[in-house]
């Protein structure tokens, strides 16, 4: 490799990572001690380095503007939905929206027939912590309701949720939405190199268990874009600083379940319906997300 090429990849991983933060190869090391010296591997390495180490597949330009585009039809899905909550409708007619709106945009739903999944979108209502199947219930006034989408466009998968009110939210579901939403929010803020996997989900169940309520364990956070699910997971409960170091061209979702009552689930006969053991408010948000040089860019964008 030519001198100067190499000093302006030893340029752009200085601007990624202070000299004194640790060494994102998983050294232990200061920067300034380890891959910062020549010996060290370069960022060229890292695609492999994270693969070998973590099955970790770092994304390239084009492969984010195609998980990108796929964001963009999970907006058009999550709007489409919003605009159609209301008491009275079935969870099965949220099926029939989202699976017909995604074959219409020669897309293919993710859940449909993953891992035996009958339906085309997840979706949880009031104590249904996630993975839903749609059905015959039928949405009441005051009920939240989450809808999760995952369509596939081009081979690229981008994943998200949201919870809905269903008519007037008494203060129970409000304080719920409220905080699964905060907990998505101060998730994604953790997100820049040089941090860990485990500084999101410290922060997350920090604020989540602070307000009064619990983090889920059994469902976490994913890698996501290629397939479904990816390595690394992505708990959203844990200890700052430990977990894998994140690097630019990463892409995974921060998807907390936050439950008003206990954290404990127990899955019903039906293999795939997860609810809460004590019957408490369950609530999420999901974003599909890409590690940038200095933070993190949503791939589906809905203000939080
Ligand atoms: N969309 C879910 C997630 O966020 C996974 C659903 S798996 C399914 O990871 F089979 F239920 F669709
Ligand atoms: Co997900
Ligand atoms: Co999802």
């Amino acid at each position: 490799m030519e001198a100067k090429t190499k000093y302006k990849i030893q340029r752009d991983m200085d601007d990624k990572i202070g000299r004194n933060d640790p060494c994102p190869c998983g050294s232990g090391k200061k920067y300034k001690k380890c891959c910062l010296l020549k010996k060290g591997p370069k960022l060229n390495d890292y695609k492999d380095l994270y693969l070998q180490t973590y099955r970790i597949r770092l994304k390239e330009n084009r492969d984010i503007e195609g998980i990108k585009k796929t964001g963009q039809l999970v907006l058009e899905l999550l709007q489409l939905v919003k605009n159609e909550i209301k008491p009275g409708i079935s969870t099965d007619y949220i099926n029939t929206l989202v699976h017909e709106f995604t074959i219409k945009n020669n897309a293919v739903s993710a859940p449909l027939n993953y891992r035996g999944f009958p339906k085309s979108v997840c979706v949880s209502v009031n104590e249904v912590v996630c993975h839903g199947i749609p059905g015959k219930r039928i949405l009441r006034d005051g009920d939240i309701v989450n809808v999760d989408v995952t369509p596939i466009l081009n081979g690229y998968y981008a994943d998200a949720n949201q919870t809905f009110f269903v008519g007037s939210p008494g203060s129970e579901a409000q304080k719920i939405v409220r905080v699964a939403r905060e907990s998505l929010k101060i998730g994604r803020s953790m997100v820049r190199p040089g941090n860990t996997i485990g500084d999101i989900g410290w922060a997350i169940q920090k604020y989540a268990e602070g307000e009064g309520c619990s983090v889920v364990r059994e469902f976490v956070g994913h890698g996501v874009g290629f397939e479904f699910h990816e390595p690394p997971e992505v708990p959203h409960y844990g200890i700052k600083g430990k977990g894998i170091r994140l690097i630019p061209g990463m892409v995974f979702t921060i998807e907390p379940m936050i439950n008003l009552g206990r954290k404990e689930v127990i899955i019903l006969e039906d293999n795939w319906t997860v609810v809460t053991a004590d019957g408490s408010l369950s609530a999420q948000f999901e974003q599909t997300l890409v590690v940038t040089q200095n933070g993190y860019e949503s791939l589906t964008p809905f203000d939080l």
